[in-house]
Formats: C-alpha cells, sequence, structure tokens
C-alpha cells in the first residue's frame, strides 16, 4: 500500500475527488484534510434559505459521517495544511503532524475579496463564504435595522433578497453601472434591478465606496465615492473571491488567477491535481484558452475528472458549465459560458417574469440564462452539450420547437 492520496480542502470539489476515486477503485488510503469544524456541507444556501430559515443545519450535510466510514475516507476535521514537502511528498497539518502522500489533490477554494477601504475590517461588516460567515450574519441580521450590502454580484443580491424586510432596510451599493455585470447581460441586469425595487430594496449603481466610519470600533456608516454616505448598522460584503493558491504557489506549481491544471485537473507537477474554485482549465465550452470557474457544479466534475486519473482511467472535464441564484421567488439558470457574446435573443416574457435569453458568438448559441423557466434551462444544458446549430431568431421565436430541434441534431449526427 502506498502514502495514498491527501487532499486538501474539504468543500465540494475535495469531497468529490475523494468520493469518485473510491467509485472507480483506487483503493489506497484516502485522507481529507477539511479545514473546517465541520463535515463538508452546502454553500448555495448560506446565502439564501439558511439566512431565511428554510435551510436548517441538519439540512446542510453533504454526506452523513456512515458515508466517509464506509468509503475508508479518513476525515481530518479543523485541521489546516500549512506547508507542503514536495522532496518528502509530506503535508505538515496545523495540529503539529505531517502526512505522507502518493497523490495529492489541492481543492484550496477561494476566500472573499476583502473590501480594500480604510474600515473595511470593522465590527459590523461581514463577508460571506462558510457556514461560521452564515452563522455570524445571521446573528448581526438579527438585530441590524440598516444593512448595507457592497457588491451587487450573486452573493450581495442573494442576501438582499433574504434579509430585506418591513423592519429591516437593505441598499445595495454596486461599483459598476449594472447589477450582475460580470456575469449576465444587460436585459436581466434591468430586470433584477426592477425586481429588488420593487421589495424594496434601495440601488445605488455605480456608485464606489471609500471608507467605512465607525463609532466604538462598531461601523455605522458608509462612505460613498459621490459624496453621498450610508447609514448602516451592518455591512455585508460580496465583491468577489481570490483563489486559494498559496500552497501551490509554495509548491512552484504555475498559477495565474488560479491553479494552472489540464482538462483531467492535472497540475504541472506530477501526482498533483487542482480542482474547484482553486483551479484554472482549459475548457471546450469556453472561448478563452483558460477560464476559472466558480461553481458547485464545476468543483463536482473537476472532482470527477482528478478521480479518474488516480484510478487509471483519466477523463477530461467537458460538460457544459452551469449556475444558478435564487432571488426571492425568482430563479435564475445559467448555463454555458457566454463572455463575449455578440449576439443575444430573449425568448419568452421579461414582464411577466418567465423568460429566457439565449447568447450567440459569431453565430454559435454559447450560453442560455434562464428566469423562472426550468424545463428551458434544462433543455439549454443538451443543445449546447450536443452544439445544435440555432439562430437568434429561432431562439426567440417561442413557436419554434427547441425539442425538435435537439432531436433532428440527434438523429443527423452518426
Ligand atoms: N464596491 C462595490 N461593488 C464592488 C466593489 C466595490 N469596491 N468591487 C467589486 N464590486 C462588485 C462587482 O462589480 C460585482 O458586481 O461586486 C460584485 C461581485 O459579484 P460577483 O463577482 O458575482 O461575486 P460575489 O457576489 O462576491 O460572489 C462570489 O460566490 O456565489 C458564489 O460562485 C459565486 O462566484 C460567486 C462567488
Amino acid at each position: 500500500m502506498s502514502d495514498g492520496l491527501v487532499v486538501v480542502g474539504g468543500s465540494y470539489a475535495g469531497l468529490q475527488v475523494a468520493a469518485s476515486a473510491r467509485e472507480f477503485g483506487y483503493s489506497e488510503p484516502i485522507r481529507l484534510i477539511a479545514g473546517e469544524p465541520v463535515l463538508p456541507y452546502q454553500r448555495p444556501p448560506l446565502s439564501k434559505g439558511y439566512l431565511t430559515g428554510k435551510t436548517t443545519p441538519a439540512m446542510l450535510p453533504l454526506r452523513g459521517e456512515a458515508f466517509y466510514r464506509d468509503a475508508a475516507i479518513d476525515v481530518e476535521l479543523g485541521r489546516h495544511a500549512l506547508r507542503i514537502d514536495p522532496h518528502s511528498r509530506t503535508v505538515e497539518l496545523s495540529d503539529g503532524r505531517s502526512v505522507r502522500f502518493d497523490k495529492l489533490v489541492l481543492a484550496t477554494g477561494a476566500r472573499p475579496r476583502p473590501l480594500p477601504v480604510p474600515g473595511g475590517d470593522l465590527a459590523g461588516v461581514v463577508a460571506l463564504r462558510s457556514l461560521a460567515d452564515a452563522d455570524q450574519l445571521r446573528a448581526l441580521a438579527a438585530e441590524a435595522k440598516r444593512v448595507v450590502v457592497i457588491g451587487g454580484g450573486f452573493i450581495g443580491l442573494e442576501v438582499a433578497s433574504a434579509l430585506v424586510s418591513a423592519e429591516r432596510s437593505v441598499t445595495v451599493v454596486e461599483a459598476a453601472g449594472r447589477l450582475m455585470a460580470r456575469a449576465v447581460p444587460p436585459v436581466l441586469s434591468e430586470f433584477f434591478a426592477d425586481l429588488h425595487q420593487a421589495r424594496g430594496v434601495r440601488l445605488k449603481l455605480g456608485c464606489g465606496v471609500t471608507a467605512l466610519r465607525s463609532v466604538q470600533g462598531r461601523v455605522t456608516e458608509v462612505l460613498c465615492a459621490d459624496g453621498t454616505s450610508e447609514p448602516a448598522d451592518l455591512v455585508v460584503v460580496g465583491i468577489g473571491v481570490v483563489p486559494n493558491v498559496e500552497l501551490a504557489q509554495d509548491l512552484g506549481l504555475a498559477c495565474d488567477d488560479g491553479i494552472l491544471v489540464d482538462g483531467c485537473a492535472r497540475t504541472t507537477a506530477p501526482g498533483v491535481f487542482a480542482a474547484g474554485d482553486c483551479a484554472r482549465q482549459p475548457h471546450p465550452h469556453v472561448a478563452s484558452p483558460t477560464v476559472r470557474l466558480e461553481s458547485v457544479q464545476n468543483a463536482i466534475e473537476q472532482g470527477k475528472a482528478a478521480a479518474s486519473v488516480l484510478a487509471g482511467s483519466p477523463a477530461a472535464n467537458g460538460a457544459v458549465p452551469w449556475f444558478w441564484s435564487d432571488q426571492y421567488d425568482v430563479k435564475l439558470q445559467m448555463a454555458g459560458l457566454p463572455q463575449g457574446s455578440d449576439r443575444v435573443a430573449v425568448r419568452g416574457a421579461v414582464e411577466e417574469g418567465k423568460f429566457s435569453v439565449f447568447h450567440f458568438r459569431a453565430g454559435r448559441l454559447v450560453g442560455v440564462d434562464s428566469v423562472n423557466r426550468p424545463a428551458e434551462h434544462m433543455l439549454a444544458r443538451k443543445l449546447l452539450a450536443a452544439g445544435v446549430a440555432l439562430t437568434p431568431e429561432q431562439a426567440a421565436d417561442t413557436a419554434f420547437d427547441l425539442r425538435g430541434a435537439l432531436a433532428a441534431s440527434a438523429e443527423a449526427s452518426p
């Protein structure tokens, strides 16, 4: 028996490598260095149902204890990997022990980008990534009357929708001119801006933050670049994430806004893999040479790809990327990666809150964002996976049979 596999990071990617390695027949020891003091858990509800109380703590674990026991996955809770020695192939843990490895997976994730202004670290200023963050936010929100959310991306808007109420005011301060600009086209930014405003959230778009003011160390005010200010007893910062690449850099692995990997999650060092939010990969559904994807689905797919190599039958990650966000009763589901698209077509009625935006690049369908159209989202994933030829006019025409186009393309391909 070898020293086996050590996985650093106990979230979706790390757990998936361990689980799939076993499923695919890897029989050496597996050790999961989980970092946090609790078993791997679902993160998406932390900015959604967990804040409203709809999702309870008992609903969060991804797997029960019995799973780890039965799969012979040794989980180290509450311990971090401090250093990795590539020569002796050992990982030094925060409890003083060292563990040896034959194969290593870095599934170290990402951390919230700190707010780069004076007062960004005051009491009452929180980011949201971990269960501990969510518990802290819940406790602070219970007492708060005036919440300012900095960043109108996915985290900020989900938190705004969970926290706004008759008793509590919520203001979202976003530096860009529109909401979720990194990921969605203007038609969706406008739809969500209207939605949030209709539910009582104040939006300040195109508004940078210059400083946070405090009284006795607690935040009281957010100062904006336009000279205005917002009173606040709670500030939630959701301005993106930074990949955790420090261990990889110490190991001498190639990094560039993420640990560089191939389609099978292999880094530049033999026997060392990286998967999830920390990894940057080439991807068949992406126009740029490499991409770092921040999603549960990608963590799972890359985890499977790494496990396939460990088990001796490499299978690259080529799945259509998808992602979702819940805000109020609106479900936004995104398939494909439409960055750089040159044309969009809207299918369905924006005013009724049920529609999809089809993205095209050089005449090819590259992504579909659906609002309250789950069946169309599922179909979109299949259309993208099959590379079905579709025109913007066909996409916009609700009488055009998308299912039929998919079936015809399946028949046409050998
Ligand atoms: N002031 C105000 N807004 C800012 C600032 C700033 N100083 N810096 C960045 N922003 C805005 C960006 O313009 C963007 O709209 O913050 C927003 C961040 O949005 P995202 O990139 O979607 O990041 P976030 O919402 O933090 O989510 C991080 O968590 O839910 C997961 O996978 C999801 O990738 C996402 C990650």
